[in-house]
């Protein structure tokens, strides 16, 4: 924690732009109640910045960011740009600055209904700790024969033992501080896996967690095959408190999981970089939805509760659980209703109440 801070910010495409917005406004509310300073940059790295000149990133741009404390991203994706282009953009940065982990925290908030009309907010609270710098991203294979009866295409899922032991370590020590917090009511650790039908790569994953487990005696630890942890996400939500994915699989059930929370649009996230070698990037995990572009509609909460992680990575938890404090508020009290969930606050109107709240706080 050290108060001033310098921010690189990829607005991106769609309407990662009007997002980011709204959470650069809830920086700049919660900065100026409690004396703190962020300066930033905005970056034109995009599918726009594509189209114009070829390149999605300048050749220089990782070396550029590793200049900053921390990286806000809007999103990234556009229907005239091949997704290889902006995944690659995205998965680029995650892998260079080898932000390991994809932190998704997965929490209902009151007055917004699950997409489940079984599950009520308060049941549900645990977060995905995502392997992000290898499994099944990392690309390797190849295509060979294209395009005769012969064509072969071979994607490699490669999973390493420093790879996947620190992914675990982080989601142990996540409960341990959740449990020291007195957030989770059964401090545990599910293993997302798969090794019953992948009897290499998911069976050398059952082995590392069953290792670093034993170095958490005070934690529970379990196993669930990722098919069935998409039935019990819904069926048994309160169950849950940390669960550690390979990146595909945490992929996968992390969108699953934020229609527990009520849609993408709560869904914030974080590609961290625990160790702070190389500066953590903060996103909302909702895409650019390209037909919801500059219309003011798009939900801004998952991006405004993308700077709030930014925060707490950097330090500064009370700015955090200012904002936390503030969009709760606002959403328990009906005074933000987004149009996702059948309400009529805009992007900018979801902003403003935000801010309006935090300058209200009385500490
Ligand atoms: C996410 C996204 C990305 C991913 C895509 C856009 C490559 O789905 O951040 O969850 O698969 O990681
Ligand atoms: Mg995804």
């Amino acid at each position: 924690m050290k108060g001033s801070y310098n921010v690189a910010v990829l607005p991106g495409d769609g309407i990662g732009p009007e997002v980011t917005k709204q959470g650069l406004k809830v920086l700049d509310a919660v900065s100026d109640v409690l004396g703190l300073t962020f300066e930033r940059d905005v970056l034109p790295w995009s599918s726009e910045y594509y189209l114009d000149t070829g390149k999605i990133l300048d050749d220089d741009a990782f070396d550029v960011l590793k200049k900053y404390d921390a990286i806000f991203l809007g999103a990234l994706g556009n229907p005239k740009v091949p997704d290889t282009v902006t995944t690659g953009m995205l998965v680029g940065i995650r892998f260079a600055l080898d932000q390991y982990i994809n932190l998704r925290p997965v929490k209902g908030y009151k007055g917004v209904p699950s997409y489940f009309s079984h599950v009520q907010p308060e049941d549900i609270d645990f977060c995905v700790v995502r392997e992000n710098s290898e499994g099944e991203y990392t690309n390797a294979g190849g295509r060979f024969k294209c395009g005769t009866e012969n064509e072969i295409a071979i994607q490699t899922a490669i999973f390493t033992r420093k790879g996947t032991e620190r992914a675990m370590k982080f989601a142990f020590e996540l409960a341990k501080e959740r449990k020291s917090k007195g957030i989770s009511q059964k401090p545990c650790v599910t293993s997302c896996t798969k090794s019953n039908a992948l009897g290499h790569s998911m069976v050398f994953w059952d082995t590392v967690f069953e290792e670093v487990s034993q170095r958490y005696p005070e934690i529970e630890n379990r196993k669930a095959m990722v098919d069935a942890i998409t039935m019990w996400f819904i069926k048994n939500p309160k169950d849950f408190d940390v669960v550690v994915a390979s990146n595909l699989f945490g992929d996968i059930i992390t969108d699953l999981a934020a229609m527990l929370q009520g849609g993408l649009g709560y869904a914030a996230g974080g590609n961290i970089n625990p160790e702070r070698i190389t500066p953590s990037m903060f996103e909302p995990i909702h895409g650019s939805a390209p037909k919801y572009a500059g219309k003011n509609t798009a939900n801004p909460i998952a991006s405004i509760m993308s700077v709030k992680m930014m925060l707490d990575h950097l330090g500064e938890t009370k700015a955090a659980d200012k904002i936390e404090c503030a969009v709760k508020g606002a959403i328990a009290d009906g005074e933000i209703k987004s149009r996702d969930i059948g309400g009529t606050t805009s992007t900018e109107e979801a902003g403003d109440i935000v801010c309006k709240r935090i300058y209200a706080q009385e500490v």
